[in-house]
Order: C-alpha cells, then structure tokens, then sequence
C-alpha cells in the first residue's frame, strides 16, 4: 500500500484556516491555495531519486545532486489548476499536463472532457493534483488515464481530503502516495466535503 501522508505543520494549518474561512474572497484564496500547494511539495519530493553530478564551481568541482526523473504535474481541471504554480515555483522544470473533469452533480460521477501530457510523462515522477478528495472519483479516473498511457511513477496530491475518498483511492490505486494538507470529517449528502472549503473550483475562479 502506497503512503498516506496527512500534513501537520503549524504555517500548513494556518494557511487552511484561512482558505476555509467563507469570507475569504478569490485573491487571498488563490494566493494561499498556490502556497500551500508549494510548502506539500517541499515534503513530497523528500524521498525523491537523485543522480550525482560535477558542478564547476569558482573554486573547484562540487560533487551535488540534481533529480533524477523528469517531473510532471497534472492538475485535474478545473481546481487544480490552482495548485500547479506554487509547485512549478519549487520545481521550476516540471512540465503540466492536464486531464479535464467535471463531477455530475447527481450521480457524482467524473466526466471527461480533455485530456493532454507531455511526451514524456510514460517515465516521469507525476504529480496528480487537486485540491479536494471527495468521493475519490476524479482521482481515480485521471490515474485510470495515466496508467493506460504507461506513468509509472504516480503520487496523488491535494489539499483538503474525505475518509471515503481516501479509502476509494486506495483500493482503486494501492500503488498510489497520497498527500494531503488535511483530512476532514466526511461527505455531505451531495458529496461535498465537511467541514471542506466549499466548492473549490467556483472559490478559485469566482464563478459563483
Ligand atoms: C471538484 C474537485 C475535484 C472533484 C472532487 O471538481 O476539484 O476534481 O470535484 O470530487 P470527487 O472526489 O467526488 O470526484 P468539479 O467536478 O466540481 O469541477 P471543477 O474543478 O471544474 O469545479
Ligand atoms: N469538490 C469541491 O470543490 N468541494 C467539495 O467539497 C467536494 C468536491
């Protein structure tokens, strides 16, 4: 079974009290969402593969370390679009590529509308992200893309999590790591997660 990984880190839980706060409106969310998307990925890169390589310095050769895959993000459209700069702000060659779903609001099932990666993603280390983890469904579906394209190297990360869909990711991914800044009580009737931040997307992008 892959890794759980739940964040508990004051600056972590300080910028979740602020995301989740109703009156927080769209610039300090988007702002506060891209940097805890970065702070994850100071601690998911941890256990990364690294190769050695000379740098000449001024005064000599430093034997340093540089890593060893190509990394790739995937945001899930729409909400994880969001997360993608704060990360490429730390990993500033990672490439994006992007799966597109909407969930149906009655069956909460995920709809794919697009679905774009770079050539080099079949052996890339890949970060799937989005910022809410609620049925699981979404998750599921972009790793179900990626593994029929050949990733290998696959980790889940988002911001806010429900145990049911933690549990579904895990059984539908077993090989999959997955980060989150938080696990929250459970879903909602309509499979929103509570306590959550509402609906992410809409938050992001001022769409309601
Ligand atoms: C939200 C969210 C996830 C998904 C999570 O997206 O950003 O992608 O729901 O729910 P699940 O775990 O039950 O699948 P939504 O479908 O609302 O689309 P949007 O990002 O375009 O708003
Ligand atoms: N999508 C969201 O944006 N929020 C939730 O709580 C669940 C799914």
């Amino acid at each position: 079974m892959g890794k759980l990984v739940i964040f508990n880190h004051p600056l972590m839980h300080q910028k979740l009290s602020i995301i989740r706060d109703e009156k927080t409106g769209t610039r300090d969310f988007r702002e506060v969402v891209s940097e805890i998307a970065m702070l994850m990925a100071y601690e998911v890169t941890r256990d990364w593969e690294t190769k050695d390589v000379d740098v000449k310095t001024p005064m000599g050769i430093a034997k340093c370390k540089v890593l060893a895959k190509e990394v790739v993000i995937v945001p899930i459209l729409r909400a994880g679009l969001g997360m993608v700069d704060g990360i490429n702000q730390l990993i500033p060659t990672a490439k994006v590529g992007h799966v597109g779903l909407y969930r149906d609001e009655t069956t909460l099932e995920p709809h794919e509308y697009y679905a774009k990666f770079p050539p080099c993603i079949t052996d890339a280390q890949v970060l799937v992200v989005d910022p809410m983890l609620a049925t699981g469904g979404s998750a599921i579906h972009a790793i179900d893309v990626l593994k029929r394209r050949n990733v290998k190297n696959i980790a889940y990360v988002g911001l806010v999590g429900a145990p049911e869909g933690v549990s579904a990711l895990q059984k539908a991914h077993p090989d999959v790591d997955i980060f989150l800044a938080a696990l929250d009580e459970k879903l909602n009737e309509i499979g929103y997660i509570v306590p959550g931040l509402g609906d992410c997307g809409d938050r992001l992008f001022g769409t309601k």
